[in-house]
């Protein structure tokens, strides 16, 4: 091709890369190239601002490594990531949210119900979940990967004061698909601010930093679409203004004092009463 113009340029690129083997990926390299010729044509992009993109990217990926991934922050806060997230929800089903950076796989295994306070500061609760299909039939093989952060804001992988594994579990539900997990309740949470997303992009938008208090749940079961999915909490301060546009109506739950005894001798917690978040969680076919 030796004369490229404005007017053919982008279908002499798009044809370039018909020979792509496989289909689903040749759709979307071609899909991406057309929305970004576009996108070039629209604001009719110019030599510094191409520049300028290309050193944030270059910025970007030399804060990235196996333990801090800065691209998956600016997926996030463009809310890229929420976007595929509701893309994948289906009708009926508990919508999806982020799965965040500090989910690692391997979590140790605990019995149901499962205790995690282990001598962790803030206010101990209860999380009782029941885990069902679409029409509320119980799912009694599923099983829950459960993470959250500690009292001071932190996942355990962030902070060398706290153990290995700390709040963070996998178990599996009972025959009505129940599970309950002792834990404290987790704190509202500051996005990474050391890096370009941070210093480039959030900061000068005049937008904040902090993501609402929530817990992490991955939720599977056979012949169901694993779940990864957030918790929030009805009267958290930021649930306005996630930083990576985590929440959803539905996935907001309020907390409930429980004066019960029994259930508090049971659970391993002192006294009579308890502090208790209750929610179902539905997956579909
Ligand atoms: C989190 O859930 O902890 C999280 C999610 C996205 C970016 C940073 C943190
Ligand atoms: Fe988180």
């Amino acid at each position: 091709m030796r004369d490229i113009r404005l007017d053919n340029i982008t279908p002499t690129v798009l044809d370039s890369f018909k020979g792509l083997p496989e289909a689903r990926q040749r759709l979307l390299v071609q899909a991406l190239i057309a929305h970004l010729h576009s996108f070039v044509k629209e604001v009719q992009l110019t030599h510094d601002e191409w520049r300028a993109a290309l050193t944030f990217l270059h910025r970007v990926g030399d804060m990235s490594n196996e333990s801090r991934s800065e691209f998956s922050l600016l997926s996030d806060v463009v809310g890229l990531s929420s976007l595929v997230d509701l893309l994948a929800s289906s009708p009926g089903a508990t919508p999806g949210s982020v799965l965040g950076p500090f989910h690692t796989v391997g979590s140790p295994w605990f019995d149901n119900p499962a205790q995690l306070i282990q001598g962790n500061p803030g206010q101990p609760v209860v999380l009782r979940g029941r885990v069902c299909d679409t029409q509320g039939q119980p799912l009694s093989l599923a099983t829950v990967d459960f993470w959250q952060n500690a009292a001071n804001g932190m996942y355990w992988q962030m902070d060398d004061t706290q153990p290995s594994d700390n709040l963070r579990c996998q178990l599996k539900v009972d025959g009505q698909g129940c599970f309950e997990i002792v834990t404290i309740r987790p704190v509202p949470y500051q996005i990474p601010t050391d890096g370009p997303v941070w210093f480039d992009l959030v900061q000068p938008a005049a937008r904040g930093s902090w993501r609402p208090a929530h817990f992490h749940l991955i939720v599977t079961a056979p012949e169901h679409r694993t779940l990864v999915t957030e918790l929030f909490e009805q009267d958290d301060p930021y649930l306005d203004v996630d930083a990576v546009f985590g929440v959803r109506q539905a996935l907001i739950a309020s907390y409930q004092e429980v004066s019960d005894a029994a259930a508090c001798q049971r659970l391993g917690l002192a006294g009579s009463r308890y502090t208790l978040l209750e929610f179902e969680i539905r997956l579909s076919h």
